[in-house]
């Protein structure tokens, strides 16, 4: 039995998921005649109390649409030094807008009101690239599954509004931090200009995320898509798994993370285990202490163990808890990790 923790995408739509999918209605999406589509787009939007809601293929593509509609070529976004839309798009902030990002040095992913605020270019300043979008990732993928503190984001929204910048959560994730938070999903819709939220990930669906925001802005979001090739057609398959998934897999978000919060405790216990991220969420971050092993040695000795993690960068490994990661597996991985 394989027990694979590199990410809460590597999920597979469960028996009932799939019932929902073969048995959903579909149309041709890319004229809005899947009912199934528009189902969930109309469920999304009521989610966040917000307009509108468009159905992506990936969170790539939600995100990538959202930084096309907020920006013009030539200006300049911020967001913290370890978001996805600058580290993990291919570049794409770049190749798809033709913007730059200015880095913030923030903690575990998350920036202050104070930092956006510095980060800034004066708009009169015609030698700066002019800033025209805030990013925000919750929770944070490289800063460990880390949750904002509400207050955070409400005084990064006066520094947009009183800046008149754009404001865009990279919610890929954002479901875990509702859960963890008790929040509900309307407080982040009164903050944001754009939502972007994956179905693929905790959720389990196979594929799918939403763009949620007001009317205008999603009816431009629909020309973007289809020049990025995101237009889909009997998407309602697809949906359909979607819709499931809002009904039926937020709450249990919070297995994933007692197991998250189980791991990290065991590995904090160990003694050729260096440091372990705090875990508000299903993603438990650590380093090996060098004098033990390497952090490749290490992946190389839980594969051969039948258990996939993967390493992020400077040293740091990354194990993700999801839908597919049973009670069994997970005394397995408490088992193999004591045992080492
Ligand atoms: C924070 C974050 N944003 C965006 C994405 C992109 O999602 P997708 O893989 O669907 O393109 C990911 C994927 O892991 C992510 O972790």
């Amino acid at each position: 039995m394989g027990i694979n923790l590199i990410s809460d995408t590597v999920t597979k739509p469960t028996p009932e998921m799939l019932k929902a999918m073969f048995s959903a209605e579909v149309g041709d999406d890319v004229f809005k005649h899947d009912p199934s589509v528009n189902a969930l787009e109309e469920k999304a939007a009521a989610m966040f109390k917000m307009e509108a809601a468009l159905f992506f293929p990936s969170g790539t593509m939600t995100n990538q649409t959202a930084i096309k509609l907020h920006t013009q070529a030539g200006e300049q976004l911020i967001c913290d030094k370890y978001a996805h839309v600058y580290n993990y798009e291919g570049g794409g902030v770049s190749f798809n807008s033709g913007v730059s990002c200015k880095l913030v040095d923030g903690e575990r992913g998350m920036m202050t009101a104070l930092q956006v605020k510095k980060a800034i270019n004066p708009p009169d300043f015609y030698h700066s690239p002019l800033t025209s979008l805030v990013c925000i990732e919750n929770t944070t993928n490289k800063g460990g599954g880390a949750c904002w503190d509400l207050n955070d984001l409400v005084e990064i929204k006066e520094v947009c509004t009183e800046n008149n910048l754009s404001y865009h959560l990279d919610g890929a994730r954002l479901w875990n931090a509702l859960v963890a938070g008790n929040h509900s999903p309307e407080v982040f819709g009164e903050l944001f200009d754009s939502i972007s939220v994956c179905l693929s990930k905790g959720l389990g669906c196979p594929v799918g995320s939403l763009l949620v925001g007001d009317r205008v802005l999603i009816d431009k979001a629909l020309r973007i898509r289809k020049v990025l090739g995101g237009g889909m057609r009997q998407a309602g398959y697809l949906a359909a798994a979607g819709i499931y998934a809002l009904d039926n897999h937020i709450d249990r978000l919070k297995e994933d993370h007692g197991k998250a919060k189980e791991l990290a405790s065991t590995l904090a216990d160990m003694s050729y285990v260096k440091k372990v991220e705090p875990t508000e969420t299903n993603i438990v971050i650590f380093e090996i202490r060098e004098s033990e092993m390497t952090d490749t040695a290490f992946i190389e000795l839980m594969g051969k163990k039948n258990i996939q993690l993967i390493g992020m960068g400077d040293g740091k490994l990354r194990m993700v808890t999801h839908l597919d990661y049973t009670e069994q597996m997970h005394y397995e991985v408490i088992r193999v990790l004591k045992s080492i």
